[in-house]
């Protein structure tokens, strides 16, 4: 499948989902969200600008979002992008409490990225908002995918693969180097500190590892990520994030329509046995992202959630993974 073809069938996929339709909602992954809580008091009566957001949120629960905003800043503390207040009136005493989701950082989480074998599981990410704990993994990942291309590339000379491909891996190292310096940049813009990537040394593998992990990172994981990244560029509210994440889709069709390409040289060349393993490795792929978790609701950031993931990623399937195209159609 070549680039071209590649674009117009995941725009297809992300169009038809635009505008936003909104309906039930999924439960959190925990394995990829878990909620922050800050408590936080206020005493009655409090400072005029307090006083006046206690006596709001007293009469419209609307409004508890703004008092909880101050007490934050007034904490010391910034706040998130997106977070949940619930505030209790006890005598003369106000207590909110002010919930969040923020990634795990599990790299098995549906973030794009091609992750290289050997690649260490996250560690270190501090984010004070949760769009930051958000941008930081996809970061980290872009600088993970930087080590992944030039192993690609290295394996595939290897393995004497077509000049075209080996080009195409190389071509793809600058990409990343790319996208890492732009995703940092928007993560710390939202106030999160970016882990670098930690890789174990590479170890030669047969054809069928390169073919497997290929199919699940490239044809499942990239093409995903390029989906998002499309998605995000038409409806994130922040216009530096819709401007790269525009850049960003058209670098990542491109990489999975290289994983495509290596998919259809690879495959041929395995037996029977091997070749059922790499279908079996890339079908368990796409089904653990339609089974995955739900996505932090981050209109800043435009990540899809609840009933929009879920129809994305059936629209990405029937399309792509098993709509009667294999990877090597
Ligand atoms: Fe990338
Ligand atoms: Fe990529």
């Amino acid at each position: 499948m070549r680039f071209r073809q590649l674009r117009r069938i995941l725009e297809k996929v992300v169009l038809a989902g635009l505008p936003v339709a909104m309906g039930a909602c999924f439960v959190d992954e925990p394995d990829c969200y878990e909620t922050v809580q800050r408590s936080l008091t206020a005493m009655i009566p409090a400072d005029p600008q307090l006083q006046m957001r206690i006596d709001s949120c007293r009469v419209d629960v609307d409004a508890c979002n703004a008092l909880c905003t101050l007490a934050l800043a007034r904490a010391r503390e910034p706040a998130p992008q997106s977070f949940r207040c619930d505030v209790e009136f006890l005598g003369d005493v106000v207590s909110m409490v002010v919930s969040y989701d923020v990634p795990t950082g599990d790299p098995s989480c549906p973030v794009e990225g091609r992750r290289p074998d050997g690649l260490a599981p996250l560690r270190g990410l501090r984010a004070t908002s949760a769009a930051g704990a958000w941008l930081a993994p996809a970061a980290w990942l872009e600088a993970a995918s930087v080590h992944a291309f030039v192993r690609l590339a290295n394996e595939l000379e290897r393995h004497a693969a077509p000049r075209a491909l080996i080009r195409g891996a190389l071509a793809a190292v600058p990409d990343e180097l790319r996208h890492t310096a732009m995703m940092t940049r928007l993560a710390r813009r939202y106030g999160a500190v970016v882990p670098a990537p930690e890789v174990a040394a590479f170890v030669d593998r047969p054809l069928e590892q390169l073919a497997i992990e290929n199919a699940v990172e490239g044809c499942v994981r990239e093409t995903w990520g390029a989906v998002l990244a499309l998605w995000q560029s038409h409806t994130a509210r922040d216009p530096e994030v819709r401007a790269a994440l525009r850049m960003i889709a058209d670098d990542e069709i491109r990489h999975a329509a290289l994983a495509w390409a290596i998919d259809r040289w690879a495959v041929p060349l395995l037996d029977d046995g091997a070749r059922a393993r790499v279908a079996s490795a890339r079908e368990a792929a796409a089904r653990e992202l339609l089974d995955g978790g739900d996505a932090p609701s981050l209109p800043v950031l435009g990540l899809p959630a609840g009933a929009e993931l879920q129809r994305l990623a059936r629209r990405t399937q029937l399309s792509l993974w098993n709509g009667g195209r294999s990877c090597h159609a």
